[in-house]
């Protein structure tokens, strides 16, 4: 039977999600648990967006628009593009893996930086073709003059993240300029901007829309600062004969009627987006300054999570099984190729507060065995 399954496939170590706040619940008998793992919006769905899911629910005998017209015309209306430029899919995981069928054949190669979105990883290696990942400079930041450096007549896509996941870290205007220069117009450049809203603010952010060459597909979603992550839906901008393709390769009735009826409230809801911004600056700094104070090395992030620091697996392991059992999820990087890193979402205040506190009961017991081992 395995003969029949191509050896890329049954090589292929699947997409692992956060743990889930059921799992761990009935894992550590804990009637409270807080989820800072997955970077989803931890003030929950836009009131607007809940309200269009209701009113749709009653409709769902019926398949969705195909072209999901109203909600490809709001996000060209919003980015001031042309309808034809506009896709839309089931996530921009989905997105993605529409991407790889339309443009990546056998005989392609795709790039990337190490350490970046697993979830990309995962789908590219499905394909069974050669993907090349450039090392990281110092800081967790991607190498741009190393990923262009890897080009060759192959080459079909390269995929950037940014900001990235799991490292929080961006590339500048400056590099990406350098980069692109360096990129021939025969291969594809995919900028995966899933934390775009967080970055946005930022003056050094090369916000794609700025890049609208004919080879470079932006990639968003409404799963993060829109609050959707549930409902699965993503949309990318790209020139109009991408888009096209894409189309025809496309699942026709992704996203959902649901998916589709939420997301154009979620666009509309300026009010919960604004709230969602001002959260996270708090949190970020709240969960910064604290790191900083207890002495933790983390790494400065442009999106809603903080990648923390530590000598060895060994002790990451055992810092987020402490915060597992006292109720606080928060992200080993192992599957990331960053063992020695943790990765936290930005919480609510007192979800922060709670992981805050846990982490310094953990450093002080942690301390305490240290010093009674040696003695
Ligand atoms: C960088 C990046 N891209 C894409 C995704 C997937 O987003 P979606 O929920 O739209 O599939 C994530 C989710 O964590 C992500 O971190």
């Amino acid at each position: 039977m395995s003969s029949l399954v191509p050896h890329y496939i049954e090589s292929l170590v699947p997409y692992k999600a956060g743990r889930s706040i059921d799992e761990i619940k009935s894992l550590y008998g804990l009637s409270e648990v807080y989820k800072l793992a997955s970077n989803e919006n931890p003030l929950g769905v836009s009131p607007l967006a809940q309200q269009a899911i209701l009113e749709t629910a009653s409709k769902v005998h019926l398949y969705p628009d195909p072209q999901a017209l109203k909600l490809r015309e709001a996000l060209a209306a919003r980015f001031k593009l042309n309808l034809n430029n506009v896709a839309v899919g089931g996530g921009s995981e989905g997105i993605i893996a529409d991407i790889l069928r339309t443009f990546v054949s056998d005989a392609d190669e795709i790039i990337t930086s190490e350490n970046t979105f697993i979830g990309f990883i995962v789908l590219a290696k499905s394909k069974g073709i050669p993907l090349k990942q450039a090392p990281m400079q110092s800081g967790y930041r991607f190498d741009l003059q190393a990923i262009a450096g890897l080009i060759t007549e192959r080459t079909k896509v390269i995929y950037l993240c940014n900001p990235n996941n799991p490292t929080g870290t961006i590339f500048t205007k400056r590099e990406f300029d350098l980069f692109i220069k360096r990129v021939p117009e025969r291969v594809i450049v995919l900028l995966d901007e899933a934390y775009f809203e967080f970055a946005e603010p930022n003056l050094d952010y090369p916000d794609s829309m700025s890049y609208r060459y004919d080879n470079v597909i932006t990639l968003r979603t409404f799963s993060k600062g829109y609050g959707l992550a549930g409902l699965r839906v993503g949309y990318g901008f790209a020139h109009h004969q991408f888009i096209e393709n894409l189309l025809k390769v496309k699942l026709p009735f992704e996203p959902n009627m649901i998916a589709q009826a939420a997301a154009l409230a979620a666009l509309g809801d300026t009010a919960f987006l604004s709230r969602t911004m001002a959260n996270n600056r708090a949190g970020y700094t709240f969960f910064t300054d604290a790191f900083t104070l207890l002495g933790l090395r983390w790494t400065a992030s442009h999106a809603n999570f903080v990648m923390l620091e530590f000598d060895s697996e060994t002790r990451v392991l055992a810092v987020s099984e402490y915060l597992l059992q006292h109720g606080v999820i928060t992200r080993p990087l192992t599957s990331f190729g960053l063992p020695q890193c943790l990765r936290i979402s930005i919480g609510l205040p007192h979800e922060n507060e709670t992981c805050v506190s846990l982490l310094k009961a953990y450093l002080a017991e942690e301390k305490f065995i240290t010093q009674y081992v040696a003695l």
